[in-house]
């Protein structure tokens, strides 16, 4: 059985400790999806618009350049001082998405980029979404992709369970991928009060100068991967390294390496009369 609060105190270990590193292993991946995400989220001028698990900030800025008056939100005291950092102009706070720190009907828009799939109870986090937004206001969330698709993840899973052990001791959390599936994002949109709910992927793709990128991404930027590495023992962490680069000589285009890492997009409506 899960233990929600062992898990979430190992993520929020894994992020204090993953912050440093997260802008440069991610952020050129994951800000890809920043418009489609805020377009879903019908953030413009004047939108007051909640970024959950901000992280660095990016999709909280990206928002404020539209015009939007954004309040960016993490569990992470390092992410949060990354954030101010970067953004000056926009408001950070540090805080739990599963008890959000604002009053009922406060944003017209909430989102959150690549956070579900990190909480120990995703369902009280989309309770709380719903609850801070205005009726008639719009949720939007991603998730990556399942592994199959998400090659980023596909070949590491695999690497580390041809020469690793996938199942090291580690507090277990919901399924990375649950959101993955289009239909169990529809269903618990739904659950949770939800509208409108529309489902969609979005393609991305990680463009990286090596064939260790994706290893040196997920091993320093990564909390729940990066775990299940450490854990290995040295020959066997060589060997599926070893492994994650040939997977990526695949990919190669000329002096890159480029993977498809395609994000599902759930999007909805909170709608009270
Ligand atoms: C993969 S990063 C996503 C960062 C950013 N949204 C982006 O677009 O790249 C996940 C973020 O979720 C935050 N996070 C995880 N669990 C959280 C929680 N319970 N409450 C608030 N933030 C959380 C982490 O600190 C981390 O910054």
């Amino acid at each position: 059985m899960i233990d929600a609060a062992a898990f979430h105190d190992f993520e929020h270990a894994g992020w204090e400790r993953a912050a440093e590193h997260y802008s440069d292993a991610f952020g050129a991946l994951t800000t890809q999806v920043a418009d489609p995400l805020l377009d879903a989220a019908g953030a413009t001028e004047g939108t007051r618009l909640l970024d959950v698990a901000t992280g660095p900030g990016f999709i909280a800025a990206a928002a404020a350049a539209r015009g939007a008056r954004v309040d960016g939100l993490d569990f992470s005291h390092a992410m949060i001082a990354e954030a101010r950092r970067r953004h000056a102009g926009v408001t950070f706070r540090e805080a739990d998405a599963e008890a959000l720190p604002f009053d009922a009907a406060s944003f017209d828009a909430v989102v959150m980029n690549f956070g579900l799939l990190h909480l120990a109870r995703p369902e009280a986090a989309i309770a709380e979404a719903f609850r801070v937004l205005r009726d008639g206001g719009r949720y939007a969330f991603t998730v990556w992709g399942a592994p199959d698709t998400a090659v980023g993840f596909g070949i590491v899973l695999k690497a580390v369970e041809d020469f690793g052990r996938a199942n090291v001791p580690l507090p277990e959390g919901p399924p990375f991928f649950r959101f993955s599936e289009s239909d169990e994002s529809r269903r618990t949109l739904e659950r949770a009060g939800f509208s409108e709910v529309d489902v969609r992927i979005v393609p991305l793709i990680w463009d990286l100068p090596s064939a260790d990128g994706v290893y040196d991404a997920l091993s320093r930027g990564g909390v729940r991967t990066a775990a299940v590495l450490r854990a290995q023992t040295p020959e066997a962490l060589a060997n599926i390294r070893a492994a994650i680069r040939q997977s990526a000589q695949r990919y190669r285009q000329g002096d890159r390496f480029v993977l498809p890492m395609p994000v599902v997009l759930a999007s909805a409506t909170k709608r009270q009369s």
